[in-house]
Formats: C-alpha cells, structure tokens, sequence
C-alpha cells in the first residue's frame, strides 16, 4: 500500500524523495482540506462569542483536544495545547521552578535535543540545581543507566523517547519506574516516537510527555504538553481565557488546561492536528510502525553493505538511520543529495552533547515517513556512491 498519493506535495514534485520527516512532516490533504474548510465554513473565536460560528469553532477546538487524549491514552483534561514540543518543555521549566530547591538533581540524558536540554540547564544554574548528564554505556542508553545515576536528590527525570538525532528508542517505561521510586517525576519528550508508534501515556507511566503536531503530520504551531496532574503548579502566560475573574485587587486563574492557554490559541493549528491523528488512526499505529520497522531495517542494511558508510549509534532504530560517509563531510554528501532531489538533514540536529558522545560534529540522517518506499532507500543510495567515487 503506497500512502503518497495522499500528499499534494509529491504532485508538485513528482521527483522529490523526501527523507526529513524528523525534521518535520509533508501534510497529506485531509489536513491542509481540514485548515482551509475551518477558516472557510467554521471560523471564529473561540470561549468568547454567543453565537453560532464560536460555538462551532469552541466545539471543535475541544474535539481536538479529545482526539490527543484519545492517540495518547490520556483524558482530554490533561492535554495542554502549546505552539510545540520546545514550548511545552519550555512551559513546564517556567511553571515548575518553584518545585525545586537548592542542591535538588534534574536528571536528563545525554541523547536529549537540545530543546530538553537548555531548558533545565537554564534552570539549574538560575536555581542552584544539578544538571546529572546520564552517559552513553558502550555506546549505546538503557534504563540501566539511568538506574546508576538516580538519587534521593533527583526530582525531575527528562528522557527522550526516540532520538531525532540516531532514531534510537530508550526504554522509557523503565526510566519511569526507576523514576517513581525514587519519588522523581519523569518528563518524556516524545515528539519522535508518536509519529512512529503507539504510545500511551498510561502503560508508560509517565508524569509529562510532549510532542509537535507538525512532525506528527499536523500543521505547524501547534504542539502538546501532556500533564497527568498539573497540582495547580502556576500559569506560564497570563491574559484572557485562563481566568475566573479579574478584580482591580484580586485575580482568580482558572483550571484544567485553560489555566496555560492564555490568549487566543492557535485554533486552526488544533483542527489540523486532529485531522492529522484521524488520518493516522485510518492507517493504524501497529501498520505504521510495521511499515517503518521494514524502511529503518532495509536502509541499515543497504548502507552497510556500502562498505564505506558508519551508522551512528547503537540500539532499536525507530525513526531514523545516521550514518557518515568515511571521508566526506555530511554537508557535503547532503548538498550532492539534494542535488539529485533528496532531501536530508545533516549536521548536530540539535543534539550537540550526544553527537560529541559518538565521536561526530555532524552526520546524515535519513529519517522516514509514511509516504516512504524502499526505492527513495535505493535511489539514496545509488548517490551516495557517486558521491563516494567523487570524493575518492
Ligand atoms: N528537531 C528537528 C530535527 O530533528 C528539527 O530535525
């Protein structure tokens, strides 16, 4: 079953093999379809007009937080919409400051995106914490290791499900039973793991999980902060539609996941989303990741029998292969690539503190979508010895 045909963008570019979903995702027509009828039929504020046009849109935007809840095996009152998974994290690194005394430990690992990373360094040095960095172990990041580095002194555990920059997976149910034990909450950064799988907030068990709608197929803008008790922590932005009443002397903040939407939020950007998780749910989680499974194992196995390319990292590639070509910068492998209409991404991507752990400045990451086949494998490759012979 070929899903391309659903994405407008390979009828513009007929040639273009797209390899950057990590980057972010091309958008199949149900979802550019559902943000143009929304803005077309259904538009209007939402939470404020008495009429129907506000209701309709108020009703849909609350469908869309329903249609989160129901991908991730979460309530609908516990998904916060934010503009993204950096602002979710972001959200909570503001929110939470007050949780945290001097000498408190926040555990992140060292295959974090910097967007999990610079948070709570930012954070520890305001404060007086400690950033504990849990290290690779041969090469490779288990529950294991985290279970080595956890103390009484940790508070907040910050994982990464699935690496943007190696599609390597990590354990994170064990990371949150470790976690637990040790009465620390547990942060999962799963912006590349629900694109790829069936995750479920429940039978992970952990306190906060946060993704992006546009790598997840969805519009840009929009993003997800799952809170499985925000404990009446603070609002992070402060304005309309999070408050209960305002007095000249007193102001009331509301609950619930209005209580960090202040202003008015990005309504299309939810509509779109949910259309982009109906159209995922259409496929089936287990088929996506089956589909993904064969790419990932297909392109492993075709780069290594190269003979002149390393693969970077070491573990259950879920998302993504990285790789170096021996001898040639990736910029430049990636330049001689989008020469011939593939698109990658090379570089740190964002993950400076693993990619100095691996031995690497910078790699090529071919990182896969539904609307991939085994040809973009194969025509990536038959470039790649090109660029292998022009560089000999
Ligand atoms: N975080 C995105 C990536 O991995 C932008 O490319």
């Amino acid at each position: 079953m070929s899903y391309k045909k659903d994405f407008p963008i390979f009828e513009k570019h007929p040639d273009l093999v797209y390899l950057d979903t990590g980057a972010s995702a091309q958008k199949p027509k149900v979802v550019i379809d559902a943000v143009s009828d929304f803005y077309a039929s259904d538009y209007a504020n939402i939470h404020r007009g008495l009429y129907e046009l506000s209701e309709k849109s108020t009703a849909l935007y609350g469908q869309s937080r329903e249609a989160v809840g129901r991908f991730i095996g979460a309530s609908s009152d516990k998904i916060i919409f934010t503009r993204g998974a950096t602002e979710s994290i972001n959200l909570l690194r503001y929110v939470m400051a007050g949780e945290f005394e001097e000498g408190d430990t926040i555990l992140v690992t060292v295959m974090e995106h910097h967007s999990n990373f610079v948070p709570w360094f930012d954070l520890a040095k305001e404060k007086g914490l400690n950033l504990k960095v849990v290290e690779l172990h041969d090469g490779s990041l288990g529950g294991d290791d985290i279970v080595d580095a956890m103390d009484e002194s940790v508070k907040l555990v910050c994982s990464v499900h699935v690496s943007n920059s190696t599609g390597i997976e990590i354990d994170v149910e064990k990371v949150c039973s470790i976690a637990h034990e040790f009465g620390a909450k547990v942060l999962v950064d799963a912006s590349q793991s629900v694109v790829h799988k069936k995750v479920d907030v429940e039978s992970i068990g952990c306190d906060f999980l946060v993704f992006s709608g546009h790598k997840l197929y969805g519009p840009t803008g929009i993003g997800v902060l799952y809170a499985q008790d925000m404990n009446g922590l603070p609002p992070f932005h402060f304005g309309g539609d999070m408050i209960k009443f305002v007095e000249k002397d007193n102001v009331e903040y509301l609950d619930g996941p209005q209580r960090y939407e202040a202003g008015t939020p990005n309504i299309a950007g939810a509509v779109g989303l949910k259309a982009a998780i109906e159209y995922l749910e259409g496929i089936g989680m287990e088929e996506v990741e089956r589909r993904d499974g064969e790419l990932i194992e297909y392109a492993e196995s075709q780069l290594q029998e190269l003979g002149f390319v390393d693969l970077v990292g070491k573990g259950l590639r879920k998302s993504a292969v990285s790789f170096v070509v021996q001898g040639v910068h990736p910029h430049d492998v990636a330049q001689i690539l989008s020469d011939n209409n593939i698109a990658v991404r090379a570089g740190h991507h964002c993950t400076q503190p693993l990619n100095k752990a691996l031995g690497h400045t910078a790699t090529v990451r071919f990182s896969f979508g539904i609307y991939n086949e085994k040809a973009d494998i194969d025509k990536a490759v038959e470039v790649l010895k090109e660029v292998k012979k022009l560089f000999s």
